[in-house]
């Protein structure tokens, strides 16, 4: 299988639509990505790549440079462009938590409008079940309404790839899901993923339901991985253990795996906060009510409060004046994501006790500063020792490598009253206590 040119269109260049522009570029298609955002169209024609995301830049660049990855506003140019139509604009939650599936449609209108050949129509963005017959029902109307006679098909093909491993997740799948009921279709997804589909067959073809509920079942069944090792974490404390021990326990036995059971201070992000809770309202319009799902959002919201009790406890509740270091903002590291961000509901509840913070993170600053604007009661600081000065306690919520192994002395040193606050249990609590720090974990009742 080497490399098949296609022409291939992407609408949205979000996370999502820009990383699979560029690896299908890269893998010598002709990639146009449209965008309604003519502000991002045009930066990204400057090779400015709005969101951080590792290898990326130098991909996009080399791809735009070739004339293999271009970017417009022109829908209707796009949707000529292409045998190969990807959908990869947003779905965020509407007010019950269901996905919104307005600019889904409004692309499957666009597509209708000005489609002419026999085109392929790929749902990328993570829809709910149904969508597929949704967005055929919408191009067909369109195609009805000006008499044409194109053909087409829809395919719902969910993406896997993880923030701030995008690249490496799209260009190396550990699975290609194609849901789809058209022979022609599927030969044409199967040509397109070729070289993606390495050493072994990697392509697990499907009806496009079955694809739709995939897409969510995953993300679910990590979320619950971890708000279930939230849940042993929180026992854990009260009966004397660590959870630390016990993960790697349990991850010994392959059947429970070691990823994915990290405790800490609760999961973010675009992803998991949205389709869980989009999967229960999917399952309660069905007549199911997904008792699993719910308790799992319960603990995860529990689990995001949990650094701000340890902190207030600590200081028997007074914590007006009191000065919080940070170290990491983003909902996770190697990305400047805030989405859901633990360290936003730990920033709001130390707020609105009278408390200020003083934080580091290696990117997330820009988008902090964008969200919270200017107060007095926040300071970003450009180094992690200088989030320290003058603050009281520190607390850690996202594991960036540079946290890994501090100088533990010159937080004690820092600090007014030294003490540590372990969102995501990166240290051995014996060598922060022997530093004279006093140390806090997830789940870690062994250490308190
Ligand atoms: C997630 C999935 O991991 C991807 O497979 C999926 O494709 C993606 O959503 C998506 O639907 O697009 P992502 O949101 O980028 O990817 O982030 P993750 O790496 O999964 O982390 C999510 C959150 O879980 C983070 O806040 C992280 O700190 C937390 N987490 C993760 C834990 O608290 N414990 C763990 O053991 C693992």
């Amino acid at each position: 299988a080497g490399n098949i040119r296609m022409k291939v269109t992407i609408f949205g260049t979000g996370y999502v639509g820009l990383v699979t522009g560029a690896c299908l570029a890269e893998m010598g298609n002709h990639v146009l990505c449209v965008d309604v955002d003519a502000d991002k169209v045009a930066r990204l024609d400057r090779g400015e790549i709005p969101i951080y995301e590792p290898g990326l830049e130098p991909m996009v660049k080399r791809n735009h440079a070739a004339g293999r990855l271009e970017f417009t506003t022109d829908a209707a140019a796009g949707v000529a462009h292409g045998h190969v139509v990807f959908i990869a604009v947003g779905t965020p939650p509407d007010e019950d938590g269901s996905a919104d599936l307005r600019y889904v449609l409004a692309v499957a209108k666009t597509i209708g409008q000005a489609m002419s050949g026999y085109t392929v129509v790929v749902n990328k963005s993570t829809v709910p079940v149904g969508t597929a017959d949704r967005v055929r029902a919408a191009i067909a109307a369109e195609l009805a309404a000006r008499g044409s006679q194109a053909t087409f098909d829809v395919v719902s093909n969910p993406e896997f790839l993880k923030e701030g491993d995008a690249v490496n997740d799209c260009m190396r799948p550990d699975r290609i899901i194609i849901g789809s009921s058209s022979e022609r279709a599927v030969q044409l997804l199967k040509t397109l993923y070729a070289p993606f589909n390495r050493n072994h067959e990697r392509i697990v073809l499907m009806d496009e339901r079955s694809a739709e509920l995939t897409k969510y079942a995953a993300n679910a069944m990590l979320a619950t991985k971890i708000s279930f090792m939230n849940e042993i974490a929180n026992i854990a404390e009260r009966v004397g253990a660590d959870v630390e021990l016990v993960r790697q326990g349990i991850g010994a036995d392959p059947r429970i795996g070691y990823h994915f059971i990290y405790p800490g201070a609760g999961y973010g992000g675009s992803c998991f906060p949205k389709d869980v809770q989009a999967l229960e309202r999917t399952a309660r319009a069905h007549g199911y009510e997904a008792r699993l799902l719910g308790a799992v959002e319960a603990v995860n919201a529990d689990q995001k409060r949990k650094l701000f009790e340890l902190i207030a406890r600590h200081f028997d509740g007074a914590l007006k004046g009191k000065t919080v270091a940070l170290w990491g903002l983003a909902f996770k590291p190697n990305t400047d994501d805030m989405r859901e961000a633990s360290s936003r509901r730990l920033m709001e509840d130390l707020w609105n006790a009278g408390a200020a913070v003083r934080a580091y993170d290696p990117e997330a600053r820009a988008e902090t500063r964008r969200i919270y604007g200017e107060r007095a009661d926040l300071m970003l600081c450009d180094e992690p020792y200088q989030a320290l000065q003058g603050a009281d306690v520190l607390a850690v919520v996202t594991e960036w490598k540079i946290f890994r192994s501090p100088d533990f002395a010159r937080i004690r040193e820092a600090l007014r009253t030294p003490a540590l606050f372990d969102g995501r249990n990166l240290y051995d609590p014996e060598a922060v206590e022997q530093a004279g720090i006093a140390y806090y974990g997830i789940g870690r009742g062994r250490s308190l």
